[in-house]
């Protein structure tokens, strides 16, 4: 397995290209199922999740042809109505394929996700609002196991009894060829399900109420093909504005909208970072001295994103305080506490509740990547720690920020990238390890 080396100490300057959103694409992917005309996206990250989508959706009858960052989904038919475990069990997103194998062929066996590193992740809102649509279903070994009597689902009212990104993204992705009007109330209005609903309107469903609780959906017979443009990835964006600031460093972000991340910029200009939007969406990021602290709470969009919490955690470490973070989302997202820890940080944990008291600096040791953001807030606490610090099971980033390593390098950071078998310094001496 890889690890990521990095010296800490090093301020970042330079410029950081932003990708296209993993969370907008993982459901523009499912989106190609339902139509048997082409679907082009562009901006598709390189990432491990959207590979595993890909051959989820190849499994289920999909060609998928990607030529650079593009990416051509092809449904002509679908020839499997299974998302298999040893998939879902690699990728949670995989649940998107549920909705749209029963719009388009009214059938699906989809394995249940489980639980993960950071809660138990239920998808009974998923499986509730399909009823109301009018499939039935039910749970048999490990799996969801769902038909619609008589082959099309009927929109209807569904509302959601709280906010969930992919619930909302599974119904409306199955109205769109349902029979008739489906209404979705208390729907999550993350940016990427407003990306969601653009391409459906390009592919010729009418869509009411885009970035509001409540999204009416007008059922089609066929969605003709669309070419659309993944929008950008506001997690990545603030992973590297986190990293900035630790650094005290002085970056530009391209190709990202500040108006994408609200309360995030909102709460570290309070505690004393520039964060300015440039022309032509960009964003420029400054700090100089000591990041002031913060009483912060993960919450739904255009709150706090909790794939930002780890992040932040990270760089409140050094803070000249006392910080207090809720995490309102998952119940079990502190997996990241006991390896900052490791490097320094003081960090106490009661429920969903963290209190970070800041530290005069962290210090580079050995960490594990618990789970995607986990692995980043260990490499940003890594950049400002002293000494060498080792990352592994690095298999998480992969999953959700492509060339990390080569971003942060070339803004100046040290940090490597070794394969299994080899021993390096982040400075670049390299050794074969014996045997
Ligand atoms: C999406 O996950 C994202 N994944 C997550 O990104 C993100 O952390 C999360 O939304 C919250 O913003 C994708 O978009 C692919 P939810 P999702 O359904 O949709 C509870 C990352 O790092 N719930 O909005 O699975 C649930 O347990 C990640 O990129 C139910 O109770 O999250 C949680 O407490 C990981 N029943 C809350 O709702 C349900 O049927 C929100 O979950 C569904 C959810």
């Amino acid at each position: 397995m890889d690890k990521m080396l990095i010296v800490g100490g090093v301020p970042l300057r330079g410029t950081i290209p932003i990708n296209g959103a993993k969370n907008a694409a993982l459901p523009l992917m499912a989106l190609g199922l339902l139509s048997d005309q082409p679907l082009v996206l562009d901006n598709v990250p390189t990432l491990a999740d959207l590979t595993t989508m890909e051959l989820l959706l190849s499994e289920i009858g999909s060609v998928i042809k990607r030529v650079g960052k593009k990416v051509a989904i092809y449904t002509p038919s679908i020839k499997s109505f299974e998302a298999p475990y040893d998939i879902v069990r690699k990728m949670r997103a995989s649940i998107l394929v549920l909705g749209p194998l029963l719009a388009r062929c009214g059938r699906a066996h989809v394995s249940l996700p489980g639980g993960c590193a950071i809660g138990a992740r239920p998808v009974n809102f998923h499986i509730d609002g399909l009823r109301a649509l009018g499939a039935t279903i039910e749970i048999e070994n490990g799996y969801i196991c769902a038909n619609v009597p008589g082959g099309k689902l009927t929109g209807a009212e569904y509302t959601f009894p709280n906010i969930s990104v992919t619930g909302a993204e599974n119904m409306i992705l199955a109205a769109s060829l349902a029979r008739g009007e489906t209404c979705l109330k208390n729907v999550a209005i993350e940016p990427e399900i407003g990306d969601l609903l653009d391409c459906l309107q390009a592919m010729g469903v009418q869509v009411e109420g885009k970035g509001t609780p409540t999204v009416r959906i007008q059922g089609t017979e066929s969605l003709s093909g669309a070419f659309h443009k993944v929008m950008p990835d506001r997690i990545e964006a603030g992973t590297y504005i986190a990293a900035a600031i630790i650094t005290c460093g002085e970056v530009e972000l391209e190709n990202i909208n500040i108006s994408l991340l609200p309360t995030f910029v909102d709460a570290l200009r309070n505690a004393g970072a520039t964060i300015e939007p440039l022309e032509n969406d960009k964003i420029y990021v400054s700090m100089s001295g000591k990041i002031g602290p913060l009483s912060i709470e993960t919450s739904p969009f255009p709150g706090l994103a909790t794939d930002l919490q780890a992040q932040l955690m990270a760089l409140l470490s050094v803070s000249s305080g006392e910080s207090v973070i809720v995490e309102n989302i998952f119940e079990n997202r502190f997996m990241h506490v006991c390896e900052l820890a490791r490097m320094g940080a003081q960090i106490s944990v009661s429920g969903n509740r963290a209190h970070v008291t800041g530290v005069e600096h962290l210090s580079g040791t050995s960490v594990m990547a618990t789970d995607l953001r986990a692995s980043t807030s260990l490499v940003i606490a890594g950049l400002a720690a002293r000494g060498e610090t080792i990352v592994s099971r690095l298999y998480h980033i992969d999953r959700g920020y492509e060339s990390i390593e080569k971003k942060l390098s070339e803004c100046g950071a040290i940090i490597k990238r070794v394969r299994e078998g080899e021993a390096h310094t982040a400075s670049g001496t390299n050794k074969k390890i014996a045997g």
